[in-house]
């Protein structure tokens, strides 16, 4: 059975995601997508009251604080931002018996050092760092407050528009390097599924055309290092570069980062709608979109 949706409040919409899931969403529905200075998800009692007025018949949080190092120096701000006001959210939710649908993140899990198989949503999360705690607390909020949610869990995002609070996602960053300084180290011992965000729109807008509630692993097929990732994004660019393999210990951050956190779309697979592609073809059809080739 299929959920009438006609008014759908988008919080963070001019991020990396949000901007795709404007392209996609607004041809389909009315969208409510109030800025961070308009609504900050915080400020609790705002945002119910912008709730109330504007009725919308669903919530989509894409808003986080995200930027790893930052989460591990200040806790309290990650969970703020990244647990209780998503619980405030999904209070709101369920007091107007609307769905919410919430991203999360891959950094769920990592605790697993010798991991190599992809993660399902049946395994048992456990985070290394404090943006990957804060968020799966976020989670388990929605889950003891709602029963009509979507929690979809993508990873090492990429789109045109670029993350807010950082200067370039991974791929802009690494053709900015090769421009400026000609040599580039990446770390060859942690591994992900890079992302296309306007793949990840176009799949979170089929989902939410389904009752189908529940948490889902959203991210695009196949594996790699960031070394990987990064030599793909050079071969198809045609980028002439210094490139060399890095262990993370000779790359120290604030944060810890999952050694593996691959997920597998097997609740996506299992309802037949895991339109996600191949990592490459995703970086692909981003590099021709963004003009890069
Ligand atoms: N980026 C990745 O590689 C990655 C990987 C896995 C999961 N994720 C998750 O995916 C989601 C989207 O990521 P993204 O790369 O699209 O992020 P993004 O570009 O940083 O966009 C986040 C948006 O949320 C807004 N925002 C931040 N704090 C807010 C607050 N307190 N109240 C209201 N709005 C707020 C930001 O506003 P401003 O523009 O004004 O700052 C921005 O528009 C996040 O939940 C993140 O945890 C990201």
């Amino acid at each position: 059975m299929e959920t009438k949706i006609s008014k759908i409040l988008l919080i963070g919409a001019d991020g990396q995601l949000g901007t795709d899931l404007v392209k996609v969403l607004t041809k389909d529905y009315e969208l409510l997508c109030p800025s961070l200075a308009k609504l900050d998800i915080t400020h609790f009692e705002k945002v119910k009251e912008y709730v109330n007025q504007n009725f919308p018949d669903l919530i989509i949080n894409t808003a986080a604080f995200h930027q790893t190092d930052e989460c591990e120096k200040n806790p309290e701000k990650s969970f703020l931002v990244n647990t209780f006001a998503v619980k405030n959210l999904a209070e709101i939710c369920r007091e107007r018996n609307i769905p919410l649908v919430h991203i999360s993140t891959d950094y769920v899990f990592g605790l697993d050092e010798k991991r190599k198989t992809p993660y399902i949503e049946e395994d048992l999360p456990g985070p290394v760092n404090i943006y990957g705690i804060s968020k799966l607390a976020g989670e388990y909020c929605i889950r003891y407050t709602l029963e009509k949610y979507f929690i979809i869990r993508p990873a090492a995002l990429f789109g045109i528009a670029g993350p807010k609070g950082k200067k370039y996602n991974f791929v802009e960053l690494m053709l900015y390097l090769a421009k400026e300084k000609g040599k580039v180290r990446v770390k060859n011992d942690e591994w992900t599924s890079p992302t296309y965000t306007k793949e990840l729109a176009e799949n979170i807008a089929e989902l939410i055309k389904t009752d189908k509630y529940g948490i889902y692993h959203m991210t695009s097929q196949g594996e790699c290092s960031w070394y990987e990732f990064a030599k793909k994004i050079f071969e198809l660019t045609n980028t002439k570069v210094n490139l060399k393999p890095v262990s993370s210990e000779e790359f120290p951050t604030i944060a810890k980062r999952p050694k593996y956190s691959v997920l597998e779309n097997k609740h996506l697979k299992d309802i037949g709608l895991d339109k996600m592609s191949h990592w490459e073809d995703a970086l692909k059809k981003y590099l021709k979109e963004k003009g890069h080739i």
